[in-house]
Order: structure tokens, then sequence, then C-alpha cells
């Protein structure tokens, strides 16, 4: 069983999407565990305060270090008392302190693989202008949603725990659906259509309905290679084609040339 425990000063922000979707069928079925850790209940001062000033002036608040060491602690994380060189205050493996920030390296679904075979994973998301830099000792790894800012840590801490919480075993009850992801396939996926076969004069592709597999997954093969060819020519030249792929692709870029 994975567990996430979220530090969040905005829990309610978490708590209605933790008990949706993927993360509610991961829990039901006993893949997950998830708890969310109230920063200010870490705070020792009435006002509960868990940011102040920046040293040095400038704008915006910075996430102070005690609140988040005593919650980290409690989460079970093994650290050093105070003491040493920083270095020697960097907390041990297990678990894992992920701290969502534009700064960090930026997501991949290798990225959610990898994660997803953790035991126990904290998410530590800061709102303000940043955290306190010593926080940094206790941070495993810094992840980013990407080149962009948004409110908080905690929107990006959702995205990577959806991102997990449907590759646990399990949790998507069809498993080559998770195979044949985008990004898991290393191609865009294919168009898909549901009923009615008529929409407002749309009709659904002829092969689609025709029953006939082989030339289904063909017709989606070659769909696929052409989205990627259009909108993610970088992904295109990592995967590995074989002879049919190669076959397919030179009928999209000679159909592509014909349209312009
Ligand atoms: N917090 C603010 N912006 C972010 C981003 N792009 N990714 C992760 N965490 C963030």
């Amino acid at each position: 069983m994975l567990q996430f425990t979220i530090i969040s000063g905005l829990p309610e922000y978490l708590q209605s999407s933790v008990s949706a979707g993927h993360l509610r069928i991961a829990q039901e079925r006993r893949a997950l565990e998830v708890e969310t850790v109230d920063l200010r209940d870490y705070t020792e001062d009435s006002y509960r305060t868990i940011d102040d000033e920046p040293y040095g002036g400038g704008r915006g608040m910075v996430l102070k270090p005690e609140p988040v060491w005593r919650a980290l602690k409690t989460a079970g994380l093994k650290m050093p008392e105070a003491g040493g060189k920083l270095g020697n205050r960097r907390a041990s493996g297990h678990p894992w302190v992920i701290l969502p920030t534009p700064k960090g390296k930026s997501l991949m679904q290798e990225d959610l693989v990898r994660l997803s075979k953790k035991r126990h994973i904290i998410f530590l998301c800061s709102r303000y202008k940043g955290i306190d830099e010593r926080i940094r000792a206790w941070v495993h790894e810094e992840i980013s949603l990407g080149d962009y800012v948004i409110g908080g840590g905690e929107a990006a801490a959702l995205v990577m725990m959806e991102g997990i919480a449907r590759l646990l075993q399990d949790v998507v009850g069809d498993k080559e659906s998770v195979e044949t992801d985008s990004y898991t396939c290393g191609l865009l996926s294919a168009p898909t259509y549901t009923r009615p076969e008529e929409f407002m004069d749309w009709s659904v592709p002829q092969v689609l309905l025709s029953g006939h597999h082989a030339e289904i997954n063909r017709w989606r093969r070659k769909q696929a290679l052409a989205l990627t060819l259009v909108r993610r020519p970088d992904m295109l030249a990592k995967v590995e084609l074989n002879d049919e792929d190669k076959k397919l692709l030179s009928e999209v870029i000679i159909e592509q040339a014909g349209r312009s």
C-alpha cells in the first residue's frame, strides 16, 4: 500500500479532490492511504503563523521552517536534530519528500511511474513567495508542473497524486488503457468516439464501426502517428518504430503533403 501525506497551510483546498476520482478508488481498493496535514497545527503561537517576511526585504511572504520541521517529523521523516553542517541534516531516504515548486524538474510520465513504486510520499505544499531555504535540506525531490507559476503547491500535488494513483494495481480496471496512454507508449493517442453514430452531420469514422480489429488497430496507430508528427515531433523522434509504423508514417506524410 502506498501512503500520501500532504502537508499544507490550506488543507481545505485538498479535501474534496482527495476523495474523488482515481484517488477515491485507490483508497477504496486499499491501494492507497491519503492523509492531509494542516501545517498550522504545528505552529506554537496564538495566530498559528506559518509564514513571515523575507530577510533582506522584498515582496511576498516566506514559509517558516519550524512548523514544517515539526510536521515532517510527525509524518515519520527521520531527521537528525539541529547541529552540524546543512548536509548532515539531510533527511534519510524514507518517507520520500517532494516539494512542488516552479524551480523543480519538470514532471514527466516516467516520474509518475517511478513514484508509484514508493511506499510513502510526503508532498510539502508552499504558497506565498516560497520556503525558507533551510527547509530544502529535508526535501528529496523538487518537481514543477511546467514553466508557469500557480498559486501554490496543492494543485501540483493533486496532479501528481492523481497521476500516480491511476498507475497503482487494480485502480484503473482496464490495464491496457494505462499502457496505451499518451506518454506511456510514446505517442499521443488516437481520437476516440462514442454513441451516437451521427452527431450534427458528423459521423464516426467507418472503420471503427466495422468490427474488424486488425483494421481498427491499424487506423488507431496511424492516427496516433499523424497526431504526434504534427503536435509533438520531438516525441516521435524518440519512439522506436517498427516496419509497419514506418509504412503508416510514410502514408501520413504523403497524405499531409497532398493536403497542403
Ligand atoms: N507552485 C507554483 N507554481 C508551481 C509549478 N509550476 N509547479 C509546481 N508547483 C508550483
